[in-house]
Parts: C-alpha cells; structure tokens; sequence
C-alpha cells in the first residue's frame, strides 16, 4: 500500500504538471507547522527559479488546480510560496480502513530481500554479563526483528567469546585451587566426568578472582597463557574443562536470554572459526595480502583519504597466537561459506569501532567477501548513572546484567502492589513484562550511538515517554474492548472507521496513518528510536482523544460505536506490534 504522503505528492505532482512545470517540485512533506496545516510542498520555491516567476504565483496556482481533488479539504498558498495542505476527512478515513485491511497495516516491504547476519549479545564464556551486553542484545534482538518485519531473512548469531586468555585464567585457577582433579593430572587416560566441577556462580567467582590474582603474580598470568595455548591445541584434560565452561555458561545465558525476550538462530561461538584460520593465513600470505612485521602477520589497510591514523589489522601475534581479530576475520570467512550472506551487522560498543573498521578494510581488501557483501558496524554509546558517569553497582563495580534486571522489576513490583492486593504470582509475572519494558524503552527511545542515564525512577514511571506507559495504552484499550463486551451491545466487528468528529480524533487518526513511513526510516537507518517515538505519539495522541470523547456511550449511534472500537482494536494492533519489534510484551493486565 502506497503511503498517504506518496499518494498526495501524486496529485500534487499531477497539478505542476498540469500547469506545464516539472512533476519534481510535487513533493509533498509533513508540515513543519503542524498548527498551520497537516501537510505541505515546498516546491513551488524551487521551481519559480528554474521558470522565472514569482513562487507564490505558481504556488497559487497549484493550489488552484489541487482545490479540484477528493483528497484534499483545503489548500493555500502562503508567502514566499508555500503550498498548505490539509486532507480530507473522508479521504483520511477510507486511508485507514486500507490500512485495517491489509496486511501489516499496508506498509510495502523491501523490494529486494536480503539476507543478513547480525552478530549481537557476544557474551563471554565464564565471565558475567554487564550492561554493554545488554545493550547489544536489545538493539540487535530489535534491529534483527525489524529486518525480519520488513521481509528479510534475518539470522541472529549470539558469537560467544570462548577462546581467549580468560579461559586460561579459570582453568589456572581452578588447578591452583583444586590441583587433585583429574583433568590436571597428565598420565590420565579414561573418560572425563559428565558434571563439570563448578556451578555458574562458581565460575562466575573463579574469573574475576584468577584475573586479579593474575595482576600481582605475573607467573600466574604466564601458566594461564600456557594453559590457553595448550588449550587451544587440544590438550585434553583442558578442552574438558573448556567444554564443561561452554556447556555451563550457555545453559545460563539461554535462561537470562530468554528472560529478555532475546533469541538467537545461532549459537555460534569464536572457536567455531578455528579451523578456518590455517587456510586463512596461507590464503593471505599466497596472495600477498599479509606481510610479517616485527615478527606478527599483518595486513596493510591503510588507504590514501584516511585523514586519521590507521593502524594495521593483525592476523597472528609474533608468538604465532591467534587473536580477537584472527577470530573475526575467520568467521567472516565461515559466515561466507556456510550463508553467503548480503549482509553482516554487527552491534558493540562503540568502543571497538577501530578493530571493525580495520576488519571491514581487510575483509574487502583480502576479497574475503563479495565485492557487494555490506559489512556493517553500530557501535553504542554508554549507558550512565545519573552522575554522568558509566553505571556501576553502590560498591563501584561492574553492574551485572541479572542484578540489574532484578533492580528494575523490583521497582516495578513495588509500585504495581501499592495501595493494592493482587496476587504474589501474578503482581511478579506483569512486574517481569513492564521492568523489562521499562530497560528496553528506556535504551532504545534513544539513538543507539549516544550515551544516557539511566534513571530508574523514569524508566518504570507509568506517565510520560516510557515503556511502562505505552503497556498501560494497551491495557487500558483492551479494558475498554472488554467494558464493551460487557455492555452486550452487537458490532460489527469488521465495521469501518468513520470521518474523524473533533480535531483531537483526527489528529489520532493521522498518527495512525504514519505507520509506513516510520518503518521505512525505523528500517533505512537501522532506528528502533523511531518506533517509539512512534507509538509514543500515538499512545499520547489516543490518550488525549480518550479524555474528551465517551467511547462507549449510548449516545453514540450504532455506526459511530462500531467506528470507535475499529478504531482502538486498530491502535491496539499497531502498539502490539510496535513493541514486539522492541522486543517485549504486554501484561493482561497492569
Ligand atoms: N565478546 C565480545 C565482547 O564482550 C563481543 C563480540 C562482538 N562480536 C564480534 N564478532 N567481535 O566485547
């Protein structure tokens, strides 16, 4: 379905035509004076250069032509030449019955679907989550169910870090607090126990302790590098351990994924690209991509533009070890043989912008993807306290991503239970669904790459620009569904939406009408922002109809009542819909 603004630029491309101009200056806009009119073009301004004419002449004209179509209730011409544009109410109304009609409420999908990797969440194996997990995690459970949305086939890798020092570290550890387990011991042949020797919250205390210990004792650090290296070269008794670390972590990480409303189509961990890396290095050194310097295999990526300082992207370290960028462009080869992918996305802070950027420059260099294979970096920003500084837990460290959660749901649990009973049950499952849409809202209502605070109070605050809020629209609207079910009054269910009564509702129905054009931008720029503004304005938009407008009344006439619940089923929808691309949920009710 065509977006209402595309088919008002039509008509109005039609009149400067008519008036024998060039059909570019119809373009039509949103108005930038909303308390002028709803829409305008500005083409007139354009134009009277190009024909030597005063612009408010030809805008004058326009408008004269434009009085003519059923689209339009008014039209005028403004000094210097502006074209003021308001739509007709039939035409607004027959819009959104379109709009109720067809599928995903008309928007019109990508034309050429692509296929697209989007590497996010990238968790460490044996070491807790913090908060710039989390924050790839929501952007890119949001971006990936977005590009699925708009017709993609999308496919999430959650790239597991498994593969570096850190598992040296808590294999160490362990041995130097549990040196009689058998995988420490060489001269064992038999089978390894099933059960790993830790729990979770075990090795969620070994790393960080082994990896203090490891800065006052320099030779711990050296055995734990030992001990990585010979993991990584299949000592036995080590890969065990490594093995019980992978299977006890992803146990964990599914259950706080899940808890997040986050998924992923592939479990993909660093190690995986591995056996990739040998034919990667004889490939790059065959084709003199790579050169040794000072002992390491590196890949020039410097260009001849570059006005910053650029660094070369390191293959091997001059000890022959493999590296965070060996693994990366490894997997890129994996992701290319195993998917062959249009696209690969991938979402951490923007920190690491650097180590992509000369990723990307060595992958294209090296031709190791397709010449149009995009290769994509969103880098966030922190997320802070409200000293402005990045968010640590009341003892100043790193704020686990659980903790963190549960700060969030027990705020809201709390507020949900005051001045009132509910069941102990039912008050913790609405309090998971509206704290996780509070953490959600409150990151992705703002630009990925920015920094912000986050602020507990506002986060669950059930008023204002808040994920709370926009559940309690949906809530409230289903309550009215059901108020009105109760009344035992029929409908038709599938009755069109009438011509707007007052200028509040008609305001509500031209939010409606931006659904597409929100998505395509949502899409185009990769923006789950986008989307709550979205449904912000329109929670906002529907709340203030709801104030002045009695939606079940028995003075509304049979018609204007089936009118009024298409309507609110209809936002009811958009709002679902909206935030399932967010990635959460509404309660029953709040
Ligand atoms: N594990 C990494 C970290 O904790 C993030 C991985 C991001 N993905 C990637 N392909 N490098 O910082």
């Amino acid at each position: 379905m065509k977006k209402l603004i595309d088919l008002l630029s039509e008509d109005v491309k039609k009149a400067f035509v008519f008036k024998g101009y060039d059909e570019k200056y119809g373009i039509v806009t949103l108005s930038n004076r909303p308390d002028l009119c709803q829409y305008q073009c500005n083409g007139a301004l354009a134009a009277a250069k190009e024909y030597r004419k005063a612009p408010i002449i030809i805008a004058q004209e326009i408008a004269e032509v434009l009085r003519g179509s059923g689209k339009i209730k008014d039209v005028a011409a403004f000094n210097p030449g502006f074209i003021n544009i308001n739509i007709s109410d039939k035409f607004l109304a027959e819009y959104i019955n379109d709009m109720r009609k067809a599928e995903d409420f008309g928007c019109e999908k990508e034309p050429a679907p692509k296929k697209i990797i989007i590497d996010y969440g990238g968790p460490n194996i044996a070491k807790p989550l913090h908060v710039g997990h989390m924050r790839s995690a929501i952007i890119g459970e949001s971006l990936k169910r977005i590009f699925k949305f708009m017709g993609n086939e999308a496919i999430g890798d959650v790239h597991l870090g498994d593969w570096g020092t850190p598992m040296g570290l808590v294999i160490a550890e362990l041995k130097r607090r549990k040196p009689d387990l058998v995988y420490f011991d060489e001269s064992y042949t038999g089978e390894y126990p099933e059960e790993a020797p830790f729990t979770i919250s075990e090795l969620e205390e070994i790393y960080p302790a082994a990896s203090a210990y490891s800065k006052e004792n320099p030779e711990f650090l050296e055995e734990a590098k030992r001990i990585t290296y010979l993991m990584q070269n299949g000592h036995r008794g080590y890969m065990a351990l490594w093995k019980h670390m992978q299977d006890v972590s992803v146990t964990d990480l599914k259950k706080i994924y899940d808890s997040m409303n986050v998924s992923f189509e592939l479990w993909k961990k660093e190690s995986d690209a591995q056996p990739y890396v040998n034919d990667m290095v004889d490939y790059l050194k065959k084709n003199g991509y790579a050169h040794i310097s000072d002992g390491a295999l590196i890949v020039d990526v410097k260009e001849e533009t570059d006005t910053k300082e650029i660094p070369p992207f390191m293959v091997l370290k001059s000890d022959g070890a493999t590296l965070y960028s060996t693994t990366d462009l490894a997997t890129i080869v994996e992701r290319m043989k195993l998917f062959n992918p249009d696209r690969i996305l991938y979402i951490t802070d923007k920190r690491q912008e650097l180590h992509f950027e000369l990723l990307f420059r060595c992958a294209r260099k090296a031709k190791i993807v397709n010449e149009n294979t995009e290769l994509q970096f969103i880098g966030f920003g922190t997320m802070n306290g409200k000293d402005g500084k990045p968010f640590k837990t009341r003892e100043g460290g790193v704020m686990r991503l659980e903790y963190l959660i549960k700060m969030v749901t027990d705020e809201v649990y709390r507020k949900i239970m005051e001045n009132r009973d509910m069941d102990e049950n039912e008050a913790r499952d609405i309090a998971a669904k509206v704290g996780l849409a509070a953490l959600k809202y409150g990151d992705l209502s703002n630009q990925a790459s920015k920094d912000y605070i986050f602020d507990l109070e506002r986060f669950t605050s059930f008023e204002g620009n808040t994920g709370p809020y926009i559940l309690y629209t949906i809530v409230r609207i289903k309550s009215i569904l059901e108020k009105f079910k109760e009344t035992g009054k029929s409908i038709n269910p599938g009755a069109d939406i009438l011509p707007p009564c007052t200028p509040l509702e008609r305001d509500l129905m031209l939010q409606i009408t931006r659904f597409s054009d929100m998505m395509h931008l949502a899409y185009e720029e990769m923006a789950p922002h986008r989307i709550c503004q979205y449904i912000y304005d329109l929670a906002d938009k529907f709340s203030s109809f709801y104030h002045e407008t009695k939606i079940i009344s028995d003075e509304n006439s049979e018609e204007r009542q089936s009118s009024l619940i298409s309507m609110i089923s209809l936002i009811q929808e958009l709002l679902k819909t909206c935030i399932n691309l967010l990635g959460f949920e509404a309660p029953e009710r709040m």
